[in-house]
């Protein structure tokens, strides 16, 4: 994704920030992605923002996972994203705005947006995630959790970032015995 990206994560006025626009994730990205988040025939795989469907169609064809959806505001996008999935009975692909789909069977969610909208995306994942879903973030990360694993590659254009969270595991744990700096200190 071109530097300067999150700076093209748009706002509407009066409608606050909305998603990222379209930056497909290279191969190898994906590829790290659907690995780091163990993705395997049991998982139920939700791409959020899934763009040309690529991931969706990797999940479901390379990685044989149970269920993949794909959700995309785009129709567009959408039509390419069906055309690639053509015949693959574990996927589908939604036209809608992913704020308004619930997300609660996923077992692992995909995200490729700008760090804004993952912050604005925390409320929903509390809200239908359940405890140990796999969130796996494509050079953005969600600010203020702690990501279980971080990995930073580079092709020969640039660097890329894959960040996994695990829910109920997002928050930084503080060192045993370590001072609580939000509380008044012990007499
Ligand atoms: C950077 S692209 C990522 C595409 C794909 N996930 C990938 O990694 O290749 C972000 C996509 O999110 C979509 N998007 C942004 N906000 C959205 C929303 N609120 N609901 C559904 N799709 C959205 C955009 O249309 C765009 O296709």
């Amino acid at each position: 994704m071109a530097r300067g990206w999150t700076s093209l994560s748009r706002r509407r006025p009066g409608l606050g920030t909305v998603g990222a626009p379209f930056y497909p994730s290279p191969d190898f990205a994906i590829r790290s992605m659907l690995d780091l988040a163990g993705v395997h025939s049991d998982s139920v795989v939700y791409d959020l923002g899934c763009g040309d469907g690529a991931i969706v169609a990797a999940a479901a064809r390379l990685y044989g996972a149970k269920k993949v959806v794909g959700i995309e505001q785009s129709k567009r996008l959408c039509s390419i994203a069906l055309a690639k999935t053509r015949g693959l009975k574990n996927a589908s692909i939604i036209e809608a705005n992913y704020d308004d789909v619930d997300v609660s069977e996923a077992s692992v969610v995909t995200l490729y947006q700008s760090a804004s909208e993952n912050a604005r995306l925390k409320g929903k994942f509390l809200r239908e995630l359940s405890e140990g879903t796999t969130i796996v973030s494509h050079d953005y990360g969600i600010p203020g959790w702690h990501p279980t694993e971080l990995h930073a590659f580079k092709d020969h254009r640039r660097g890329y970032r894959v960040l996994v969270y695990v829910v109920g595991s997002h928050l930084p744990r503080r060192p045993s015995g370590a001072a609580d700096l939000h509380s008044a200190p012990r007499k």
